[in-house]
């Protein structure tokens, strides 16, 4: 399947994150195509999409917000999965965060099949305020590969079965209710002869 792997970073290590999605979707025999989100203009021939943005002052990246409002319509018709890299710390690992508001807004608005926060990276020479100040104290990189990784893999478990359901048909088909026939009686095991 092709699966774009669309990113907004500030520093790089979004764009890392996306990297290590696609190498992981590509291991699973997938095609993956990394990109940075402001240079998307068309979702065509695609499977499946994936949008990451890093996470700034509680805020996902700019260019993810703007890839899907951009393309709504379009991402509202394929399997697309939200992705938030930011927690400087262990946070992301304990457990499932809830989503920061703009990606639960963007999952509802397209109807996203899910999404995640990943932990984020700054580096200890990280320039500019207040990075740099950030990064005497919370340097280090929370990328972790083996929860990409797991999450890579319910990803495709989860697009394999999409996949493989029929479509689902555009009225519902009605359920033929028997007719009872006028005249006719029904016939139980007491009289139904020898
Ligand atoms: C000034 C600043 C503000 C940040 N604010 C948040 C935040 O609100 N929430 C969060 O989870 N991470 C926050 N982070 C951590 C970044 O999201 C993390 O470093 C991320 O990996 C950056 O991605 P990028 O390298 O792709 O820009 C902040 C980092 C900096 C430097």
């Amino acid at each position: 399947m092709r699966i774009l792997v669309a990113y907004g970073s500030k520093r790089g290590g979004t764009a890392g994150l996306a990297e290590m999605i696609g190498r992981e979707l590509t291991t699973l025999g997938h095609h993956a195509l990394v990109r940075p989100a402001r240079q998307v203009r068309g979702l065509d021939d695609l499977d499946a999409v994936i949008i990451a943005g890093s996470l700034y002052a509680g805020s996902w990246h700019r260019d993810a917000r703007r890839l899907v409002r951009r393309h709504a319509d379009e991402l509202r018709r394929l399997p697309v999965w939200l992705v938030a890299s930011g927690p400087l710390d262990d946070s992301a690992l304990a457990g499932e965060k809830p989503p920061v508001r703009q990606v639960a807004r963007a999952a509802a608005r397209i109807g996203a099949r899910g999404q995640v926060t990943f932990g984020g990276r700054l580096a200890p020479d990280a320039a500019g305020f207040p990075a740099a100040a950030m990064a005497k104290k919370r340097s280090g990189d929370w990328r972790d590969p083996v929860h990409v990784k797991r999450w890579t893999i319910a990803l495709v478990e989860d697009l394999t079965a999409v996949e493989g359901q029929p479509p689902l048909p555009m009225t519902p088909t009605p359920t033929p209710t028997p007719t009872p026939t006028p005249g006719a009686t029904t016939r139980t095991g007491s009289d139904v002869d020898g």
